[in-house]
Formats: structure tokens, C-alpha cells, sequence
């Protein structure tokens, strides 16, 4: 099949150039980017005012399956990535059972590509379980595909452990994706702590919670050459150690997430858990630090860490609500609103921190628009403002902090290895 994407602006992080050209697709590649192409082409989809993108990467999202279906689904969770612009999202493994063999690996992969719409890599746990006490069938995960290792929800305590699988990291050669949080310093906390949080008779989390744990596993990939990427980083001290380790020389990358670069703690509503999620949202001060290290290229991923839950499990309040809030199709447009709108990021940055990066990071031949490869697009129209509004999410989950916020940025389609995955004209709506 030949698609013509025509009139839009063309973003190539790859080199890093922004030029308004039309892109021939066939057979799922790239075959021509040029202005004014005349073919006559099986599709056409028309990109004026539009800007054409690498697909998006996320990093970092909970499909909930197996295990969890009323939360999210393999084929739930891939249409909310297409509807938010995303082609390749990494799985986290704290599922019912815990993808730590790679029987579960195969299960996931099997049910994304029977939906068939995006990428889907589903990360692997690092020990049996996510019990912390021996490691999981990393080398059997590995040949079954999984793009890095992870304990997400959860930090490995024990640190030799730990070491044991950063060592096995570097023999796969796969990136440790590390959610930093020292579970005996959590103590029944729920929000940041600070001061709006103690008015709130909430307990606090404090940021040498996730600090302390994001200097042994900085510490830890030093000693051990391992490639580390910190997830969901939301301290400014996170900021400020990374960006020393990058100077040692150390292979350390970091996200950001939508919510922890926009909210913080005073900004949470009375008992509503859709502001509750982990780590929690933290202070102005904090987030401007996120910010500068986004803009500095300090931390070089934006990822949702998209976590459904229903709405009647987060209808209890914050003290009793799972952590966690969507963000697959929410992310792009927050980040145009907040970051590039503002002046934070240029566009190319977010091409960047939403695909390049990621792509490097996993080792994907991914996250350039360049002729000859694989034809994951995003066409992002910029200038479009609306009201985020949860039900009309393809996810299961609703719970977002940023209902009915005005934002600018809409996915207008999505493309999956040529083949047009998500395009909202004549969209039909979810039910
Ligand atoms: O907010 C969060 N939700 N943080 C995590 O670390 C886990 C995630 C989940 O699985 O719900
Ligand atoms: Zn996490
Ligand atoms: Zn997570």
C-alpha cells in the first residue's frame, strides 16, 4: 500500500532538521520525503498545519494484563496508545502473574500483535515474583524478547541482588529500568511531604525516599557498567545526581512524567485519589527543577508511566486508592502545552524526549523520520486547542488530575509500520 502524508512540516531528530515536505510510505517504510510529491497513492492524508513526527516511545506504561483486565487490557491499553500518538510502549511486569519467565513475555507479545495496532515490548521483572529474593529467568526473557528489566512498583532492597542483575544487564546488553522508592523510609505515606500535605492530615512521602535509592543505583551502575535509565523521576536532587553522573561518565538516563513536570502537591484536590499516584507529586520547587533539567537535556525521556485503575477502586479516597493515573492520551498534549508552548523544550526536543531517546535507549531501530525506515508517524497538529476529557480515552482508565484542562496539541493520526492505527477524522467513539 502506498500513503501519502502531504503538506506537513517534517521533524527528523535524527538530524535534527525541521523541513516541510510530503512522506511517501510503502509496503511500512519510509520510501521519499520531498516537497510536493505528485503520486497517486492508495491513501492521502492531508498534514497542513501539521507537524509529522517520529511516532512516539513510551517508556513506561501498565497494560494490566494478565491479570488485571477490568483495570486496562493488551488491546485497551494499545488503543490508547495510538489515539495518543504512541507507535512503541514498553509494558512493566507487576502483573497477576508477574512477568518474570518467559512464558508471560510470549503471552503479551502474542495479544499485541493479534491486536496488531503498535509495538508492544513487555519489560521483564528482575526477581521472581517482584518478592526481592532471587532473580527472575532474565536469560530466558532475553530470547524471548524483552527490551530491558525492570522491578517497577517497587525498588530491588537488597542491593547485592540488584548488582547480581545490572551484571546481567550488561551480558544481555539491555538497560535496568529503576523505580526508585525505599520501601522501609515509604512508612504508610501517600502524598509528598510537605507542608499543604500536613494541612491535609495526609502522610507524607519525602524526596530522600526515592534520592537515597537513586544514589545506590547510580552507585550500582558505576561499579557494574550497567546501562540504568530512572524512572519517574520527581526530586530535584534526582536532577542535580544525574546530572553529575552523566559528567563521571556513568550510563545513566532519566524520565520525566507529564504529571510530576505540571502538578504539584498544593494543586491536589480534597480526598481525590486521581491525584494520588507514586512518586507522589511533589513542590514548585521540584518541579522547576524537572523542568530545567528537561530543557538542559539532563533528563532525556518523557513517559506516562500510564497506570489504570477503576474508577470505584480510586473512589475511596486518597488514603485507601491505589497509586496511579493514566497519561497515554494525555502526555503529548500536556507536554505541547507545558513545556514547548511555554518555551522549556523546542519541538525537536520533544521529538527527542518522546522518541528519539527512548528508541536509543532500547536499542530501536526507531525515533527518525528518514527515508528507508520503518514508517512509525505521528501527525500532531500543534495549534489545536481543547479540554482533556476522560471519556472520550480508548484506556479503560479514567483517572487523570488533568480532566477538563485546556491544552493545545492533538493527534490527528497515528501510524503504525505504514498502516494508518489511529486517524480522527471520522473517528468513531469509544464506548
Ligand atoms: O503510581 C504508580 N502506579 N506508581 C507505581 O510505581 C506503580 C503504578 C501502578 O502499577 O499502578
Ligand atoms: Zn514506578
Ligand atoms: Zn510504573
Amino acid at each position: 500500500m502506498l500513503l501519502l502524508i502531504k503538506n506537513g512540516t517534517v521533524i527528523n531528530p535524527g538530524d535534527k532538521t525541521e523541513v516541510k515536505a510530503d512522506v511517501l510510505v510503502e509496503d511500512g517504510r519510509i520510501k521519499k520525503i520531498a516537497p510536493k510529491q505528485a503520486i497517486k497513492a492508495d491513501r492521502t492524508i492531508d498534514a497542513k498545519d501539521c507537524y509529522v513526527m517520529p511516532g512516539f516511545i513510551d517508556m513506561h506504561v501498565h497494560l494490566r494484563d494478565p491479570g488485571m483486565e477490568h483495570k486496562e487490557t493488551v488491546e485497551t491499553g494499545v488503543r490508547a496508545a495510538v489515539h495518543g500518538g504512541f507507535t512503541t510502549v514498553v509494558a512493566m511486569p507487576n502483573t497477576k502473574p508477574v512477568v518474570d519467565n518467559p512464558d508471560v513475555v510470549n503471552y503479551v507479545h502474542n495479544k499485541a500483535k493479534n491486536v496488531g495496532l503498535a509495538h508492544v515490548l513487555q519489560a521483564g521483572s528482575v526477581t521472581k515474583g517482584q518478592r526481592g529474593e532471587v532473580l527472575s529467568e532474565i536469560e530466558g526473557m532475553v530470547e524471548a524478547g524483552i527490551p530491558a528489566i525492570s522491578e517497577d512498583g517497587k525498588s530491588v532492597m537488597n542491593a547485592q541482588l540488584y548488582r547480581e542483575a545490572m551484571t546481567l544487564a550488561v551480558k544481555y546488553d539491555i538497560p535496568v529500568l529503576a523505580h526508585c522508592e525505599d520501601i522501609n523510609m515509604v512508612n504508610g505515606g501517600v502524598v509528598n511531604a510537605d507542608e499543604y500535605t500536613e494541612k491535609m492530615r495526609l502522610r507524607g512521602i519525602s524526596n530522600s525516599v526515592e534520592d537515597v535509592i537513586i544514589a545506590r543505583d547510580i552507585t550500582l551502575a558505576k561499579e557494574t557498567g550497567a546501562a540504568l535509565h530512572l524512572c519517574h523521576c520527581s526530586t530535584k536532587d534526582s536532577v542535580k545526581m544525574i546530572d553529575l553522573a552523566k559528567k563521571d561518565g556513568v550510563r545513566v538516563t532519566a524520565e520525566a512524567c507529564p504529571h510530576h513536570f505540571i502538578l504539584t502537591s498544593s494543586d491536589i484536590k480534597e480526598n481525590d485519589a486521581n491525584y494520588k499516584m507514586n512518586p507522589p507529586l511533589r513542590t514548585k520547587e521540584d518541579v522547576k527543577a524537572l523542568r530545567e533539567g528537561l530543557k538542559a537535556d539532563i533528563i532525556d525521556v518523557i513517559a506516562t508511566d500510564h497506570a489504570p485503575h477503576t474508577a470505584i477502586e480510586k473512589g475511596v479516597g486518597i488514603r485507601k486508592a491505589p497509586f496511579g493515573i493514566v497519561g497515554l492520551e494525555t502526555a503529548a498534549a500536556l507536554t505541547m502545552t507545558e513545556l514547548v508552548d511555554k518555551g522549556w523544550l523546542t519541538i525537536m526536543q520533544m521529538a527527542e524526549k518522546m522518541s528519539y531517546n527512548p528508541a536509543k535507549i532500547l536499542g530501536l531501530d526507531k525515533g527518525v523520520v528518514e527515508e528507508g525506515k520503518s514508517a512509525d508517524l505521528v501527525i500532531f497538529d500543534a495549534q489545536k486547542e481543547y479540554s482533556i476529557r476522560p471519556e472520550e480515552f480508548y484506556s479503560r482508565g479514567k483517572n487523570t488530575p488533568f480532566a477538563g484542562k485546556k491544552v493545545k496539541g492533538m493527534v490527528m493520526a497515528t501510524i503504525v509500520d505504514g498502516r494508518i492505527a489511529f486517524e480522527r477524522a471520522g473517528e468513531e467513539k469509544n464506548d
